[in-house]
């Protein structure tokens, strides 16, 4: 095969070098079977490194687009091709905004596939629902729909689930809120996205944490940002190395994504005042802090901030369950009217019934039910991962241990080489994210282990396959 590539070296490689094989297979130039070239050769041919080409490879085989055989390589699967006529048809006469175009490609966009063993990041456990409570919940909330008047409700969502949400951050998080100032979004995405549209303007810089989370990165990139990583270590973010001229900045203060340390209270003080001096936004996103093993919580950036300065994230998708889409915006005093104003430009306000519903799990104490149960559950999960990566596991990776949250970061040792391991992974069947796709610059090797949906015995069955792949990516 003689396929022609060409790299742009501005731009993201790994996402062009996607695209341009995405666009090949849809339009027939590579056809199902067809094997593509070895990642080396092609990485030579290109003059890229061979992660660039890995990475893009990957790309394609999650969304299907190409299969693997064991020891023989990476073919453009049938499935993919059959789409081909009106994809590619569509594909070369539109293009978006320039902006768009120049997007890395977001690692999150397809569904979690079925692995034997799931320790994908952002999972829960769907068995462990309450779906009885939550019927009775859904009943009510109808029962109240059917009451109503029929016409769109108020952009900022309904009042009793912002007053529920408002009781809860005030005993569980100390975060200081008056209900008025939340805005009830489709999960934190939908905030941080809102926050993007209404912040910045094209060619406007936005600090975050590097590594990090890789959604809000490109959420801020389409509004036309460029995004500036900024390191971490076991504080969190190096608020002495956070660049001038930035229009916001970006944190996970509670369980710094990916790598699970918190923020320490120097740092937290540091960075409020570092953002008072120069007038910069800080986005909280506290996504999975509810579940903590060890220590005391930490004040929010939000319940320390004097000025005015913090819009505060929170998600129902780790509490519940992450098709629900439900998140929420405690909005600075400064933003409160843009930022309603761009949530019923884009859809108005979320569904009522849901909305209504979760209100009601959360007064009837079933939200605060469910948590504690899922937090024993979660604990317990968490110690046999940590025994099992600081026992047998400790020859290959060194994990960072966290005090909240429901995964976990480890490095791996050197010696192992992170595609072979990669490639067994996948020939074993275990789902596990690696820490670079959360990178924006060079990457530490490692893996990020979620615990939100794999039960015990496949938690210990993945870590004894998982054992067999490390020893395999020594050789
Ligand atoms: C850092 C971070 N923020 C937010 C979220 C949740 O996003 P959403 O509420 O849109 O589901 C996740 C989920 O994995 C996350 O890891």
């Amino acid at each position: 095969m003689d396929l022609h590539l060409s790299i742009d070296p501005d731009q993201p490689l790994a996402a062009q070098l996607y695209r341009q094989l995405r666009e090949a297979i849809l339009g027939g130039r590579l056809q199902a079977g067809e094997r593509l070239p070895p990642s080396r050769y092609l990485a030579e041919r290109l003059q890229v490194s061979r992660k660039t080409v890995s990475e893009a490879y990957e790309q394609l085989l999650a969304e299907g687009f190409t299969s693997t055989r064991v020891g023989s390589g990476t073919f453009v699967s049938s499935l993919a091709q059959s789409a081909a006529p009106t994809r590619s048809a569509a594909t070369s006469l539109l293009q978006p905004a320039a902006r768009w175009r120049r997007l890395p490609v977001a690692p999150f966009d397809s569904p979690v596939q079925g692995w034997r063993y799931n320790f994908a990041g952002g999972t829960v456990s769907m068995r462990r629902f309450p779906l009885a409570a939550w019927r009775t919940s859904l009943q009510y909330a109808l029962r109240q729909m059917s009451q109503g008047s029929g016409f769109y409700a108020g952009v900022q969502g309904q009042p009793a689930l912002r007053q529920a949400i408002a009781r809860y951050l005030a005993l569980n998080r100390a975060v200081r809120c008056d209900w008025q100032d939340l805005l009830v979004t489709q999960g934190a995405q939908q905030g941080l996205s809102l926050l993007a549209q209404v912040m910045l303007e094209p060619g406007d810089r936005v600090a975050m944490e590097e590594p990090g989370y890789t959604p809000a990165r490109s959420c801020f990139q389409s509004a036309g940002a460029e995004v500036i990583g900024v390191p971490v270590d076991d504080e969190g973010l190096r608020v002495d190395l956070l660049p001038a001229n930035v229009r916001l900045v970006y944190v996970t203060p509670s369980h710094q994504f990916p790598l699970g340390m918190p923020m320490s209270l120097a740092r937290r003080l540091a960075l409020l005042e570092w953002a008072r001096e120069h007038r910069v936004l800080i986005i909280e996103d506290d996504y999975d802090g509810e579940f903590r093993f060890q220590g005391r919580p930490l004040e929010a950036l939000q319940s320390l901030d004097r000025h005015g300065l913090v819009a505060y994230l929170g998600t129902f998708s780790k509490t519940l369950y992450p098709q629900q889409r439900v998140g929420y915006l405690l909005m600075p005093p400064g933003l409160h009217e843009a930022l309603v104003q761009a949530k019923l430009l884009g859809d108005r306000h979320g569904d009522s019934l849901q909305q209504l519903a979760l209100a009601h799990f959360m007064e009837r104490g079933e939200f605060a039910r469910h948590t504690r149960r899922m937090q024993r559950l979660y604990a317990e999960r968490r110690e046999h991962l940590l025994l099992r990566l600081q026992g047998d596991l400790a020859t290959w990776l060194q994990p960072i241990v966290p005090m909240a949250g429901i995964h976990l970061a480890a490095l791996l040792r050197p010696g192992v080489d992170p595609e072979r391991l990669a490639s067994e992974m996948r020939s074993r069947s275990i789902g596990l994210d690696s820490l670079a796709a959360f990178y924006q610059g060079p990457a530490q090797a490692g893996l990020l282990f979620g615990f939100g949906c794999i039960e015990l015995d496949d938690l210990q069955a993945g870590l004894d396959e998982l054992r067999l792949a490390l020893q395999a990516a020594c050789q």
